[in-house]
């Protein structure tokens, strides 16, 4: 894996390598000391051109936990605002000296564009309409710890499809793992080319409840809407937002998930995200490791090492020296297709 754009670019059988290995990552932050020297004197930068909370904090927090530098790029505060291209900034932070560039960007295409210019390894962090495939890969990591294998498994997304790049990849990760995708919303928050993705289509949520083994919301992504595309707000709500009597119409259990940043009242009533069934922050924090695994894969897979797990002593002053980098790691032997 040189690069990841997209979850279509990354493929079933990588897919599936980065949800084994992830649980190793995982573990790494349940440790005293959640840090591991993979990265060593490798630098990741992190270049946001659209606001992000979830996203570029735990790339931020994932390369930092592999012993990686990060260069935060603030774009608000940069040459950005004197006219400089996105190439010329690109070019700029990897003459710095970078191994990889997290990248976001309201235009759809933009992290391709980067690998044609950069020598770094690029990672798609959302670009416009299109992909955001580590959302997707956290997603399906949340699912299988709560579902198991998604072979089968029913998933309805909710709400404003037309403009999601989340729906885009979920749609496409999901799919790739066996599960079968209910989109559901209204016709005009449905892209035009619907009837050639991999899924059905209900404009009935209250009718879509009862099958679902999982529930994701999607918010209203006004920042992308340029028409007035629901006569308003409170009837879209009505019709599609997930209240405690719907969530009650749910199998048990069922999984209700959503990407952030949720609009209470709008796509999800306000006492929802309360409920025991939300993943919400597991969501938040399988991110953290599904992009430590992900970096893992681009920068430091080339020894086919994993961070040692049951090798570490959790708790000894050689464990704690090596998790700050001052001493070898032991490692395990890991049979990754993924890093070739
Ligand atoms: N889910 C997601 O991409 O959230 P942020 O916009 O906060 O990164």
């Amino acid at each position: 894996m040189r690069h990841l754009l997209s979850i279509d670019d990354l493929g079933a059988a990588d897919l599936r390598e980065i949800l084994r290995i992830t649980p190793t990552f995982a573990e790494v932050a349940q440790r005293r000391i959640a840090k591991v020297p993979v990265l060593r004197g490798q630098t990741v930068a992190l270049l946001f051109y659209e606001d992000s909370t979830r996203t570029r904090l735990s790339f931020e927090v994932a390369a930092k936990r592999l012993s990686a530098d990060t260069l935060n790029v603030s774009v608000s505060t940069s040459s950005v605002n004197k006219g400089e291209s996105l190439r010329d900034t690109a070019e700029t932070i990897e003459a710095m000296g970078i191994d990889a560039v997290v990248v976001r960007h309201r235009s759809s295409g933009v992290p391709h564009q980067l690998t044609q210019w950069l020598d770094s390894a690029v990672v798609n962090a959302g670009d416009g309409w299109h992909q955001h495939p580590t959302q997707a890969l956290l997603d399906c990591f949340t699912l299988e710890s709560r579902l198991g294998d998604l072979s089968g498994s029913h998933i309805a997304i909710v709400g404003d499809i037309k403009h999601s790049r989340v729906a885009r990849s979920d749609v496409a990760a999901f799919t790739m793992l066996g599960a079968e995708v209910t989109l559901v919303a209204p016709p005009t928050l449905l892209p035009p080319a619907v009837d050639r993705w991999p899924v059905r289509v209900s404009h009935d949520l209250d009718a879509s409840l009862a099958a679902c083994d999982a529930i994701y919301l999607l918010r209203m992504q006004t920042e992308r809407q340029h028409e007035a595309l629901i006569p308003d707000l409170r009837e879209y709500s009505t019709l599609y937002g997930l209240t405690a009597e719907r969530a009650a119409r749910l199998a048990p259990g069922v999984p209700i998930m959503h990407p952030g940043p949720m609009n209470r009242g709008v796509e999800i009533a306000a006492d929802v995200p309360d409920l025991e069934q939300v993943v919400v922050v597991d969501q938040v924090r399988n991110g953290v490791a599904v992009r430590m695994a992900v970096l893992f894969l681009l920068l430091g897979s080339s020894t086919g090492d994993l961070p040692g797990t049951s090798a570490l002593p959790a708790q000894s002053a050689d464990a704690e020296a090596s998790a700050e980098g001052d001493v070898a790691e032991p490692v395990t032997e890991v049979t990754s297709g993924v890093g070739g």
